[in-house]
């Protein structure tokens, strides 16, 4: 989709639907639109769309009414699901050329950015395999601005980035796992890398032996696909910051469960499983773009959890990279397990800073539902910073407890330093607890997405299907850096 930024003004806007936003408690004179008003036929309430043809006094061939809810409620995340609902409700419509108007104190970077991340995020369908031509896409897509300046033309190539990013991450994460093996994760970021002048090396089995990824290596055995560790490096051009930012993400391209094995119902999404570190090779791909101060490396381990016959047994003991050995009570809990070695391996690699992104647990659903993340930190300070830039993104995340004695309570094996498995209370909790263990004393956020990276409903806003998520935060937390 073509972005553009047109200067005002609206009247003289050529596009095939104009979107201007109407507010609650607000009412529209212009398009010969105040008698809806009048009638109650259109209120304003968030995400109310009504569309006009031959609306008077404009070239635009249509006016879409949007609605923006109370004007003291409105912020950029409001905007974006906006501009995405605005693009789902005209694409079937096989309307090619949309323009968006922002007015007012609207007419910001910030609400620029926002409109076309909507845009591009509403675009998206996950229909890629679905033969026929009866696929349709809109072309091009216009924010309209009473004035245009530097500042809001780049706030609009922010917002492609960002967004093209995230599709790039939901596109991948949409992958069947018949088509998306660890090797065929590894060529996406070999291919991505390369286009975007990011540094990327793969580590094959051979060379997890060596370093001792005894807990990778565990989970990898049960498949006849390889195993690959996928590390991408962004290096700013000029130092401009002491920290070295790791970003460590869960790539379990098939989640059967191994020896302990899934029930059948619902398995099929399981092709998710690799969302945390997918998101984050989508951050990579942005942050290439957007430069930010500090180096940036992604450690994405990347396994096929199945229950082949040479695949790992409950009760196998494995000797995890940092020396610590791991009773494998469940094979399910395969996700920390290959964290734990990219984690240390992270480590190892010079990060100074640690933050983890994974679909890890349903016991995260059942505590936060599919509207939060969850988010565990070992340090305040990171911990604030991911917050901060977590909610300028609209990416809700909420702060869950690491108490140490939730470890001395639940995480003992009467055989090995730890078990990959806490019990039935706090699984969350106990799954974060273990990859503490991994990230030691450098500073280290846990992500939980098992609830966020998957939109089970349609939104107006939202395809069903990969979400993208954390991908804007991990953007920003990098973008806003400061020692
Ligand atoms: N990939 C799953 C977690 C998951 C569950 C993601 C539901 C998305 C939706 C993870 O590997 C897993 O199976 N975790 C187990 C852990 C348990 C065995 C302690 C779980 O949550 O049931
Ligand atoms: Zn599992
Ligand atoms: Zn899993």
């Amino acid at each position: 989709m073509k972005i553009t930024l047109i200067e005002g003004p609206l009247e003289q806007a050529e596009t095939e639907a104009l979107v201007v936003l109407v507010f609650e408690g607000r009412k529209e004179d212009r398009f010969a639109a105040a008698p809806l008003f009048d009638s109650g036929e259109i209120k304003g309430k968030a995400l109310e769309l009504t569309l006009l043809h031959h609306a008077p006094g404009v070239a635009a061939q249509r006016v879409l009414l949007a609605g923006a809810g109370k004007p003291e409620k409105f912020d950029s995340a409001e905007l974006r699901r906006l501009a995405g609902a605005a693009v789902r409700h005209l694409k079937p419509k096989s309307i090619k050329q949309i323009a968006l108007v922002l007015e007012g104190d609207s007419a910001t970077a910030k609400f620029v950015r926002a409109a076309v991340e909507g845009a591009i995020l509403g675009e998206y369908d996950p229909d890629r395999y679905k033969t026929g031509n009866d696929k349709i896409s809109v072309d091009s897509f216009a924010v309209v601005v009473p004035r245009s300046s530097a500042a809001l033309k780049e706030a609009a190539d922010e917002g492609r980035i960002i967004a093209e990013a995230q599709n790039f991450t939901r596109n991948l994460v949409n992958e069947p796992a018949n088509r998306l093996t660890p090797t065929k994760v590894a060529e996406a970021a070999q291919q991505m890398a390369a286009e975007y002048g990011l540094g990327c090396e793969v580590l094959d089995r051979s060379r997890m032996e060596a370093l001792g990824m005894g807990a990778l290596l565990g989970v990898a055995q049960g498949s006849d696909e390889p195993p690959a560790l996928i590390v991408v490096r962004y290096r700013p051009t000029e130092m401009r910051s002491n920290a070295h930012l790791g970003l460590v993400g869960k790539g379990v391209t098939f989640d059967t469960g191994g020896i302990s094995i899934k029930p059948a119902e619902g398995m099929e999404k399981m092709k998710y499983d690799m969302a945390g570190g997918g998101s984050m090779l989508g951050a990579m791909r942005a942050l290439a773009q957007l430069k930010p101060p500090l180096p940036v490396t992604l450690f994405m381990p990347c396994v096929e959890n199945m229950p082949g016959s040479r695949a790992q047994r409950p009760g196998d003991i494995v000797t995890a990279m940092s020396g610590k050995t791991i009773e494998v009570i469940n094979t399910d809990a395969e996700g920390r397990l290959i964290l734990a070695d990219a984690l240390t391996y992270a480590r190892q690699q010079g990060c100074t800073h640690l933050v983890d992104a994974a679909t890890l647990t349903g016991a995260i659903v059942v505590a936060l539902g599919h509207l939060n993340v969850g988010l565990f930190a070992s340090n305040d300070d990171l911990r604030d910073r991911v917050l901060a830039a977590a909610k300028a993104e609209g990416e809700r995340m909420w702060p869950m407890p690491l108490d140490e004695d939730y470890k001395e309570t639940y995480l003992k094996s009467p055989f090995a330093d730890l078990p990959n498995v806490g019990g039935r209370w706090g699984g969350a909790i106990t799954a974060a607890m273990f990859l503490k263990e991994f990230a030691e004393e450098t500073p280290w956020v846990h992500l939980d997405i098992a609830g966020t990276a998957w939109v089970d409903d349609a939104k107006p806003y939202a395809a069903k299907g990969p979400s993208g998520v954390p991908l804007r935060t991990l953007v920003r937390l990098a973008m806003a850096w400061k020692d």
